[in-house]
């Protein structure tokens, strides 16, 4: 299908992705002409400052955002600002007028995306926002469309490119978090202010996406259990290393079976966690994301590729463009997420997960007992133990006397247990007098790999 009347976008901000944006509709306007079935052409620019875009044609350049998106002559609406406000009454105002909308904004779709996707339905316009996870790589469009006939039972991943920079970058050198963070920093993979990559708020955000499309069930950045990468040591690093495994920022999206009366569930979560080398997201170093899909029927796939930066998150929305273009020629709309399950979401408390846990204990009879003892009391069961340092065989009785200094490492590595009964557990362990420290709490994810994939004696 073609037609001599082009389509027409505005676009919302002109920054590292904007532009990039600008670029690629200029470059290859033959060609999405050609894929399109009808020219694609920019109709406006908003920004806040246009002094600082003389790149741009200034016919096109406004700051009325407001008036830009419900003008007659735009079909389609691009949004890469991010936030809130006021990209969620701008598109809200578009949709209204009629306009499609494509968007790289991921914390708005993971706060209010509901009111987008039904204001999209009354309007009978479309919504597209594959830029809003993993930037360049196609994840959104293959779980909403080509996996719509299977059934999604997990998709977890890493889709933060800056924590997974620090948490290589620790792993790599042995540095400690800062050292990581501020190299980061001075190579531009974090921003001034990181705190929305390093305590997991961006990967929560997308845990939310993920977790709506996968199971057709609505979940929001506030039912997603989300800990950052503050409190990973150098010492974590190495102790996975250890275990054969490294530390990943992951969103893990999981299908929880109904027992017991209780009905099925989803589980949306972001936290630092080992996970064995043998796994193919402990390959993934640098800004890399990737994402590991398990369905029914596909069995497992895996999406690789850039996350971030201005052109790998212009293709994504370039996709979307030309997408939400082609349905306007033919007439209709593309497919939309639906959210027909509506599956409860799981509180952390209640979801299995598996801890490591180090502690420094005094080394003398009844320890590793009494360690034991709390696990047993909350029903965790213990998948291996492995004590270092402390006394040696060889030490003479005389050092008796002086028992209660000597202290050991005991590491505890637990079977799958509630999240409640192991937190509860560690808060106990903290509490005995013969524990002198909690050295490290990591949650261990097999990520459908077996126990026994990890280095560890079970
Ligand atoms: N700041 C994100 C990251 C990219 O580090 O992956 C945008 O979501």
């Amino acid at each position: 299908m073609t037609s001599d009347a082009p389509v027409r976008v505005a676009l919302l901000g002109c920054g590292t992705v904007g532009s990039e944006v600008v670029r690629l509709l200029e470059d290859q306007a033959g060609d999405l002409t050609a894929r399109v079935g009808a020219p694609v052409e920019l109709a406006g620019v908003a920004v806040r400052r246009p002094h600082r875009h003389p790149e741009l044609n200034p016919d096109l350049v406004t700051t009325d955002a407001s008036a830009l998106v419900t003008r007659d002559d735009v079909d389609v609406v691009v949004e890469v600002v991010g936030g809130i406000e006021p990209a969620r009454t701008l598109l809200l105002q578009a949709i209204k007028s009629g306009k499609s909308v494509v968007t790289a904004n991921k914390a708005l779709l993971a706060e209010d995306g509901a009111t987008l996707a039904e204001a999209a339905d009354a309007a009978g316009v479309d919504l597209y926002y594959e830029a809003s996870v993993a930037g360049a790589i196609p994840l959104l469009r293959p779980l909403r469309e080509s996996l719509a006939g299977d059934r999604i039972t997990r998709v977890a991943g890493i889709v933060n490119g800056t924590t997974n920079f620090i948490l290589s970058a620790m792993s790599a050198s042995g540095a400690g978090y800062a050292e990581a963070l501020e190299e980061a920093t001075r190579l531009g993979y974090a921003e001034a202010d990181p705190t929305a990559d390093v305590d997991g708020y961006d990967a929560a955000s997308k845990a939310a996406i993920l977790a709506t499309i996968a199971f057709h069930t609505r979940v929001t950045a506030a039912d997603v259990h989300c800990e950052g990468i503050r409190r990973v040591t150098a010492a974590d690093i190495a102790a996975a290393r250890g275990l054969g495994c490294a530390i990943k920022l992951l969103a893990i999206c999981e299908r929880v079976p109904g027992s017991g009366g209780a009905p099925e569930s989803v589980s949306a979560r972001v936290y630092p966690a080992m996970i064995p080398l043998s796994h193919p997201l402990a390959g993934v170093d640098g800004a890399f994301n990737a994402v590991f899909v398990e369905a029914d029927a596909a069995g497992q796939l895996m999406f690789y590729g850039q996350g971030a930066g201005g052109a790998p998150t212009a293709s994504a929305v370039l996709g979307d463009l030309v997408a939400v273009a082609r349905n306007r020629v033919a007439g209709g709309r593309g497919p939309r997420e639906s959210a027909y399950a509506s599956l409860p979401v799981l509180p952390i408390g209640d979801v299995h997960t598996r801890y490591h846990v180090s502690l420094e204990v005094a080394d003398r009879a009844g320890v590793l007992s009494a360690v034991a003892g709390e696990f047993a009391r909350r029903g965790v069961s213990i998948a291996a133990v492995r004590q270092t340092g402390g006394r040696e065989d060889g030490d003479v009785p005389e050092a008796e006397a002086a028992e209660e200094e000597l202290a050991a490492r005991l590491v505890v590595v637990t079977h799958g247990a509630p999240d409640s009964a192991l937190h509860a557990t560690v808060e106990a362990l903290a509490g005995l007098d013969v524990v002198r420290g909690v050295e490290s709490v990591l949650r261990v994810e097999g990520l459908g790999r077996p126990v026994s994939t990890l280095g560890v004696a079970g």
